[in-house]
């Protein structure tokens, strides 16, 4: 990898030599060493496995196969009647009572239902926690993948992750759909935010920390869970930037920008990884043997197996029983069934089909029995046999001060200072009067965006136990300043300074695409109302990608992207006060306007603010 030049100087890779360092380290170590979460192939591991391969019917096995939704499960005899190896909570979906105590405790039944089964395999339990442990009320939620990428720190990284297998752990949950190792090539996709950022390296870089964090020193230590590398492969290249779409590019291309991630998380031995919805051109990735079993296990030894995305090789043909087939026989190990349109338990439609493709030769059976071995592998390695549940020091840990602590460093880390005239940041914390703008200053909800208790998230103050912007600002400023809020208009009195807080409202998947990037009109009307008071105006932007400011930037004196910090405001107040001093970097170029909005287009045009951009303040004067 190039060395980049140290110092803040705005430039295609301006980060601080010592962020460098430590992704340079982390680059280099992945490829030197060899993987040591993995075991090597003929392991202990492997063993057990084909030992108990040896004893399972044709049912068992494909129950292994199967992941049932936990609200497509209608009857929860069927853990056991179907031998399901997995289930999942989808984006937003709960227990009744949404907290440690209702997760740990419909986790269990899980558990004790599949150990009625006569092998007792456990069951594996998954869940996005993509951003923190985000279906549950009272969890972490910490800053959006985009804005770990603008930390540039992988150690960082990987503490966070560390924190988020905890709080996933302690809910008895041992599987995280994460990291999304997306390389981001066009913003208008909605799922921009689920990236790092738009170059292979940062991303690999980030994604392999994140590996490290979730998976631990070792899959059975009590506090780590099964990462998984979604979404396999150029989910972040399609088309226009649609959800799902179509990556259209040469392969010396595909293994250029997207395959990178894939190849570091493989060596840092991730256990799961998840294929994509997309395509590349034109072919569904779900059916690719040439790329899921060719490049992925046999090229780059991927030796953990392959999940498939929530009802996505039912997007292969309008025939669902050749679905199976084509998927399987491309690679899949293991596929993720949610109650399909008019589908009524799938899972169990599933099931019958499997075994009968199997019966009519059409799936053979040297396939069942490699990916039924993937699983048990992975199921061995993480010690879920000798498991008696989780740690209740876990649960006890979810939402505390020292996880609050590491979330609070990233949204610190992870803020981006684009233009700072006269020094008007950091603010001074006795000054006398600080006017706030704008809806998002006081709305956790929106500062964590879409995956937050919600598939969509939500605009509100519903999410238990986060520091709003606002409130931030309150407890930072010194006892003698006033501080006045409005989301929509000015103060009656003149302000010393103005925030104006602007962005997008939550948004998941194909939902959040766009076309059209340009800040809401009110938003725009809303900065140009701070301007005409003539106090100086700071404007900060909460999005999931970078957003064309238009009259916002010359109408603004300073301009911080704060990304999707999560549930960590105060974060935002240690950069806007000086607490802390900025080194985020942009992980993706921030356009001009909406014909700069991939990453192809910026090729031929001048960015506004170029990828690694990102300003400091310079030595603070004595009075502030
Ligand atoms: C998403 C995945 C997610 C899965 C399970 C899919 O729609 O693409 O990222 O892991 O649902 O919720
Ligand atoms: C689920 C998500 C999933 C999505 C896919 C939602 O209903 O909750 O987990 O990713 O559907 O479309």
């Amino acid at each position: 990898m190039m060395m980049p030049q140290p110092g803040h100087a705005p430039g295609k890779f301006a980060v601080p030599m010592s962020a460098w360092l430590g992704l340079w380290l982390s680059v280099g170590c992945v490829s030197l060493c060899s993987p040591k979460v993995l075991a090597a192939p003929s392991s202990r591991y492997d063993q057990q496995a084909a030992a108990l391969l040896s004893r399972m019917t044709l049912d068992e096995k494909i129950g292994q196969m199967t992941q049932a939704d936990c609200e497509a499960l209608k009857d929860h005899g069927d853990v056991a009647k179907y031998f399901l190896g997995s289930v999942l909570s989808g984006g937003g979906h709960s227990p009744v009572e949404n907290n440690a105590q209702g997760w740990l405790k419909s986790c269990e039944q899980f558990r004790s239902w599949a150990s009625k089964t006569r092998l007792k395999i456990p069951i594996l339990y998954g869940i996005d926690a993509v951003h923190g442990h985000n279906n549950v009320d009272g969890a972490v939620i910490f800053p959006h993948n985009i804005g770990l990428g603008a930390t540039r720190n992988p150690a960082l990284v990987q503490k966070a992750a560390r924190v988020v297998a905890a709080e996933v752990a302690g809910t008895g949950i041992q599987w995280d759909f994460a990291p999304c190792v997306a390389v981001a090539r066009d913003e208008r996709w909605g799922r921009t935010y689920e990236s790092f950022g738009e170059s292979p390296e940062l991303v690999s870089a980030l994604g392999a920390a994140e590996i490290r964090g979730l998976q631990g020193a070792r899959l059975s230590d009590a506090g780590s869970v099964l990462a998984c590398a979604k979404h396999f492969l150029a989910d972040g290249g399609t088309d226009g930037g649609m959800d799902q779409g179509n990556t259209l590019c040469d392969e010396a291309t595909l293994r250029k920008v997207f395959l990178p991630p894939y190849a570091e998380a493989v060596r840092d031995g991730v256990g799961s990884i998840m294929v994509s919805y997309s395509s590349w051109n034109g072919q569904k990735m779900h059916g690719n043997k040439k790329l899921l079993t060719g490049v992925l296990k046999e090229e780059l030894g991927f030796k953990g197996f392959l999940v498939s995305d929530w009802a996505a090789i039912d997007q292969l043909s309008p025939d669902f029983k050749s679905d199976i087939a084509t998927s399987i026989n491309a690679g899949l190990d293991m596929v993720m069934i949610p109650n399909g349109p008019g589908k009524p338990n799938n899972y169990a439609e599933f099931i019958g089909d499997l075994k009968n493709l199997v019966a009519e030769g059409k799936v053979p059976m040297s396939r069942i029995d490699d990916a039924v071995r993937r699983v048990l592998r992975i199921k061995f390695q993480m010690g879920l046999f000798n498991q008696a549940g989780p740690e209740l020091a876990l649960a006890a840990a979810i939402g505390s001060p020292e996880h609050r602590e590491v979330a609070r460093d990233c949204v610190r880390q992870s803020l981006v200072l684009l233009k700072n005239s006269d020094h008007v940041l950091p603010l001074r914390k006795n000054l006398k009067h600080l006017h706030i703008m704008g809806q998002a200053a006081d709305d956790i909800g929106r500062q964590c965006g879409g995956w937050t208790i919600s598939w969509q998230g939500q605009g509100g103050n519903d999410i238990h136990g986060g520091t709003t912007i606002l409130e931030a600002v309150r407890h930072t400023v010194a006892s003698s300043a006033t501080v006045t809020y409005s989301a929509t208009d000015l103060s009656p009195d003149r302000a010393d300074a103005i925030v104006v807080v602007v962005g997008e409202m939550p948004y998941a998947e194909g939902k959040g695409d766009r076309h059209d990037l340009t800040l809401s009109r009110d938003d725009l009307a809303l900065v140009a109302k701070a301007r005409e008071s003539g106090a100086p105006v700071v404007t900060l932007v909460i999005s999931g990608r970078p957003l064309v400011l238009d009259s916002a930037q010359p109408m603004s004196d300073a301009i911080v992207a704060a990304w999707l910090p999560g549930t960590e405001g105060q974060g935002v107040a240690d950069v806007l006060f000086g607490d802390y001093k900025p080194t985020g970097k942009l992980p993706r170029a921030w356009p001009l306007d909406n014909g700069q909005l991939s990453t192809s287009a910026q090729a031929d045009a001048k960015p506004l603010y170029p990828f690694g951009y990102g300003l400091t303040y310079g030595l603070l004067p004595a009075y502030k």
